[in-house]
């Protein structure tokens, strides 16, 4: 569940066009259960990254308990907005209830369809899916993402990538090499790696892709 891996490498800040503003009590919002993910991958340094500011409108695919979620809300703000999905309805009461212990107001939660995000059409700023398990391959599920996202929105993206030698287990959408790129070619492409470590989760180590990419504007 929290096998997560690094967002994005550091000191480059896509995103940001004015500065951002650190939430405060940070630490408040972490679980007992989010330490060392937290360690490896500091959220306030991943918000830093991608630029997150007041007002931000953002879809989270696979929030899961919301270990990046509720950051997100943080620093978007009262005039931003969280949609937070997630297939499994116990992680969605969990996030639910998380929320409302850490009286976080900007997070609606979506028990979203495996292939359907469910998000609004033509709305987020930027979507955020962070090794979610969702079938990234299917370009169906991708068309629906990418309709959620405004003109000139972004997304950004994490996922393993499949070595034929070594499968995952059925269920676990694996993406092969440069398929993703080939998958985003109607957006621009600010940041496209594949890696072959993503630092170490306790695991074996797994190639992964990590891209930035925006959707184009709307010609005039
Ligand atoms: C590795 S966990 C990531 C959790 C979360 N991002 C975090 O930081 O804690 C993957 C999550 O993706 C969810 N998931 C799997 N398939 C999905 C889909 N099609 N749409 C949305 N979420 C999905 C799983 O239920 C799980 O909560």
């Amino acid at each position: 569940m929290y096998h997560l891996a690094i967002v994005l490498p550091c000191s480059i800040s896509v995103l940001a066009q004015e500065p951002t503003q650190a939430f405060h009590n940070a630490n408040q919002l972490t679980e007992p259960e989010e330490v060392r993910a937290n360690e490896i991958q500091p959220p306030e340094l991943v918000m830093d990254i991608l630029g997150i500011r007041p007002g931000m409108i953002i879809g989270e695919v696979g929030a899961g308990h919301g270990r990046l979620t509720v950051h997100l809300a943080a620093r978007v703000g009262d005039k931003g907005k969280v949609y937070a999905n997630d297939i499994d309805p116990k992680a969605i009461d969990y996030l639910k209830a998380r929320c409302q212990r850490q009286g976080i107001k900007n997070v609606e939660t979506i028990l979203s369809l495996s292939v359907d995000a469910r998000f609004p059409e033509n709305t987020l700023d930027l979507v955020a899916m962070i090794l979610s398990w969702a079938p990234v391959e299917d370009p169906g599920f991708l068309d629906r993402i990418k309709e959620s996202i405004r003109p000139g929105g972004y997304i950004v993206f994490e996922h393993v990538i499949q070595k034929p030698q070594d499968p995952f287990p059925p269920g676990v959408h694996a993406l092969v090499p440069g398929a993703l790129r080939d998958l985003f070619r109607d957006f621009e492409l600010l940041i496209y790696r594949e890696v072959e470590d993503y630092g170490d989760w306790g695991g074996p180590s797994t190639p992964h892709v990590r891209m930035v990419a925006r959707k184009p504007q709307l010609r005039q």
